[in-house]
């Protein structure tokens, strides 16, 4: 069975702000609309942080099946439909076994999510939010890891779509083929 693309989706700005407070340092219609549409119809994973963050009206995030990562899920009151994780590996599992072919599987932050997640991503969408912003978190090194293939200016940000770099995946795939063959 083919498994789902795993991404990332996050609006950064110029100085690597992400979050301020616990909540966004931003209000960008924009970015919002095309976060809505990027993950409509998916699943979406995220850290304990950004799910407390969302507003009551949004949580779970409609339209979407939800996992929360945290070190203690059963502490979670999790509604019925959404589902707690122990780890970004053990979220990715659950999306993995319940996705449908075309559904694809998103890291939505916030900070300590992304830093565990980033590894495990394809492709990676990222709003470059214009200026800087006071903030306390901040979004990890990507660029080792990723290439941007696509960039779309917006009015207040910048759309960019960033894929694995080719020989790197390869190479993952070559060490997972070895893995499973000495298990
Ligand atoms: N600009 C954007 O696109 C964007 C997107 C999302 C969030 N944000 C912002 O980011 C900020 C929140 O980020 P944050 O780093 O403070 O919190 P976070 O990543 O949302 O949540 C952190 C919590 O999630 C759990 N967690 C995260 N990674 C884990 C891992 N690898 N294994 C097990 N548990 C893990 C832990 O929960 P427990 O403590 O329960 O163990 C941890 O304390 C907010 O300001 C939010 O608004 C920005």
């Amino acid at each position: 069975m083919s498994k789902p693309t795993v991404a990332a989706i996050v609006a950064m700005d110029e100085g690597r702000v992400i979050g301020k407070d616990g909540a966004l340092p931003w209000h960008l219609p924009e970015d919002l609309a095309y976060f809505k549409a990027q993950t409509s119809g998916h699943f979406v994973i995220m850290g304990r942080k950004t799910w407390n963050s969302l507003p009551p009206k949004f949580r779970p995030l409609p339209g979407r099946v939800n996992i929360v990562v945290s070190r203690n899920p059963d502490a979670l009151e999790l509604p019925e439909g959404t589902f707690g994780a122990r780890s970004v590996e053990e979220a990715l599992a659950i999306a993995e076994r319940a996705a449908k072919p075309e559904q694809k599987v998103w890291f939505i932050g916030g900070a300590e999510l992304y830093a565990g997640a980033l590894s495990l991503c394809d492709e990676l969408h990222l709003t470059l939010v214009h200026g800087h912003h006071a903030g306390d978190a901040t979004f990890p090194r990507f660029e080792d890891r990723f290439e941007r293939v696509s960039s779309e200016k917006g009015e207040r940000c910048t759309f960019q779509v960033y894929r694995v770099i080719e020989s790197l995946r390869s190479l993952e795939r070559r060490e997972e083929r070895s893995r499973r063959d000495v298990q």
